[in-house]
């Protein structure tokens, strides 16, 4: 067993609400997540990190460490995150807090969190706060096991969010697809 999944799974049993996930994400997930990554593009934020299996796809897309910001609540997999990753942002924070983030105009949040399983109050703070960590019309990416949007309808509706879908990745555990929303800005044309 990886020290990776050995400390995953023993965070999973001291916080099972917390963690909500069978295994750490496969590689084939976090490549997808961090896909359209642009490494001269800004900064990007990352929500529920983990033990770094979406922050090891997103740097290797080439962003500079600086240029990425990983809000993690959990102690330990903060310290795992600053051991491995040198240079990188690591925020022991809850993700309802990211407005506090030193961290303006990112090129996109692309999170692991379990959205679904949280109340709608924080997953509204959440979402609010990325967009305006956000440059206009930018992605919030976020995986899910499930067949719905893994932001409940309500937040969807009031933050104005439209979305696409990945196809399904089955070589994760269990199979999931990835989310990209943004907001459905449309262009004002000339008046009159
Ligand atoms: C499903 S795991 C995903 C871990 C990793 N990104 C991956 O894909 O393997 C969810 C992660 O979100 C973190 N988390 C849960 N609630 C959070 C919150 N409110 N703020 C910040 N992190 C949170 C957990 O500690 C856990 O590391």
């Amino acid at each position: 067993m990886s020290n990776d999944f050995r400390l995953f799974m023993t965070q999973l049993l001291k916080r099972p609400h917390q963690v909500v996930a069978l295994a750490p994400s496969s590689e084939g997930l976090a490549r997808e997540m961090a896909a359209r990554v642009d490494p001269e593009d800004g900064p990007v934020i990352e929500l529920g990190a983990g033990t770094g299996k979406i922050t090891r796809a997103i740097l290797n897309r080439g962003l500079p460490a600086e240029q990425l910001h990983s809000i993690e609540m959990n102690p330990e997999f903060c310290t795992r995150l600053c051991d491995r990753f040198p240079g990188l942002n690591v925020h022991q924070i809850s993700a309802g807090d990211i407005g506090a983030l030193p961290v303006e105009n990112a090129q996109a949040v692309i999170s692991g969190l379990p959205l679904l399983s949280m109340p709608v109050a924080l997953q509204h703070a959440i979402l609010t706060g990325t967009v305006a960590k956000l440059r206009p019309g930018r992605d919030y990416v976020q995986f899910t096991y499930g067949p719905k949007p893994p932001i409940t309808s309500a937040v969807r509706n009031d933050l104005g969010l439209i979305w696409e879908t990945s196809p399904k990745i089955w070589w994760n555990m269990p199979p999931a697809r990835v989310y990209r929303f943004r907001q459905n800005i449309t262009p004002t044309g000339p008046t009159g």
